[in-house]
């Protein structure tokens, strides 16, 4: 195991539940940006993607690639733990231009020569990187006018534990637009989605334009 980081995403890993195999509308492949199942909006966040090349930070089990795969897209994911590129592999890995990578988002980043017209991640790298780092470096690797989007849970007040090895970026939007806006990102969109059922914690989704 190559980090501390990745031993504990593979522990998360271990617990996994497989998704459905059919959602609610029948689909056998869905986007699905929030904690709950058929809820929120769908990949048209990302605008159209046939024949765009896309990557997602944190892609674990792949589904969410999968389906963009079935849409057109040459598809890359990047997780850190170690089983998750198996998994996707086995799992979706027919359905068309679709490759799993484990490594860690930044050092990807830093090293891939490949250019991406979408970036996005649903509860995954973005909300455990720090975007100081992460942002300019997903800016680097993106086309012009490409989309970058991802979601997480609202802010909360957090203890910060000495420590702690792995770290949520709970920041309220301002910091996420200007943190965008600084890596060289425009025309910021923030959708916050309030859950199906009262009492439990939304989604904020945040798309931006690659400027
Ligand atoms: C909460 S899971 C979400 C997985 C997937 N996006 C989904 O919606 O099912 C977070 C994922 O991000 C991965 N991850 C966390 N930090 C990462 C990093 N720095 N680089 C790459 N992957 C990372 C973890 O291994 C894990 O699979």
């Amino acid at each position: 195991m190559s980090s501390p980081q990745a031993e504990i995403w593979e522990r998360y890993a271990a617990k996994y539940t497989p998704r459905r195999t059919v959602n609610a509308a029948g689909a056998a492949t869905w986007l699905n940006w929030t904690q709950y199942p058929d809820h929120g909006p769908d990949e048209s966040v990302l605008g159209d993607v046939r024949g765009r090349r896309v990557l997602e930070l944190g892609s674990g089990a792949g589904a969410n690639l999968a389906h963009l795969a079935t849409l057109g897209a040459t598809c890359t994911g990047v997780d850190l733990a170690p089983s998750r590129a198996d998994v996707a592999h086995r799992t979706w890995g027919h359905l068309g231009e679709l490759e799993f990578v484990t490594a860690d988002a930044v050092d990807y980043l830093s090293e891939v020569s490949t250019m991406f017209d979408v970036v996005y991640s649903i509860f995954g790298a973005v909300w455990f990187t720090d975007p100081r780092v992460l942002f300019p470096l997903v800016r680097k690797k993106m086309n012009d006018g490409g989309i970058f989007a991802f979601s997480q849970p609202p802010a909360t007040p957090q203890r910060d534990e000495a420590g702690q090895v792995v770290r949520q970026q709970h920041l309220a939007v301002p910091l996420w637009r200007g943190h965008l806006c600084a890596a060289g990102f425009g025309e910021i969109v923030v959708e916050t989605i309030d859950a199906p059922v009262a009492g439990k914690p939304g989604t904020v989704l945040i798309s931006a334009r690659a400027a």
